[in-house]
């Protein structure tokens, strides 16, 4: 799986997010050590609480699955119909990573287009892990 493919299939995995309160849609495809994909999007709610990210239905899609290892995340969102720009994960998103990812996980964010790789360390330095 190269970081152009992982970047499409956040692409695509952003036509299905569910975000009518927003009208921001986010797609993310998050790699296994061993080399599967498991993909989320937003999906949101008129209670507004329960939205959850892309970010955390992909990780939570993958651990449900018995996975534990990760190398990498794609990330893209954007305003619904406009082509995606750069989003970066938020604080909770983040706060699960660290459960799971060492400072060596990967974070791209952008379009399959143009997009740039972070490392966990960066993106989240000081965090509370396990
Ligand atoms: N959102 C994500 O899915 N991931 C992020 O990294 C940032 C925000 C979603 C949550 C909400 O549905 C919408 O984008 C606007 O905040």
């Amino acid at each position: 799986m190269t970081d152009l493919e992982l970047m499409t299939a956040a692409e695509k995995a952003r036509e299905c997010a569910y975000s009518p309160y927003s009208d921001f849609k986010v797609g993310a495809a998050l790699l296994t050590k061993r080399g599967k994909v498991y993909v989320g999007c937003n999906i949101e709610n008129a209670s507004f609480t329960p939205t959850v990210c892309a970010e955390r239905v992909a990780f939570f899609e993958a651990v449900k699955n018995g996975e534990r290892d990760f190398a990498a995340i794609a990330i893209v969102g954007g305003k619904s119909g406009d082509n995606p720009t750069f989003c970066a994960p938020c604080g909770v998103c983040r706060q699960v990573m660290a459960e799971f990812c060492q400072k060596d996980f990967r974070i791209l964010l952008g379009t399959k287009d143009d997009f740039k790789v972070y490392s966990f360390g960066d993106v989240f330095p000081l965090a509370f892990s396990p």
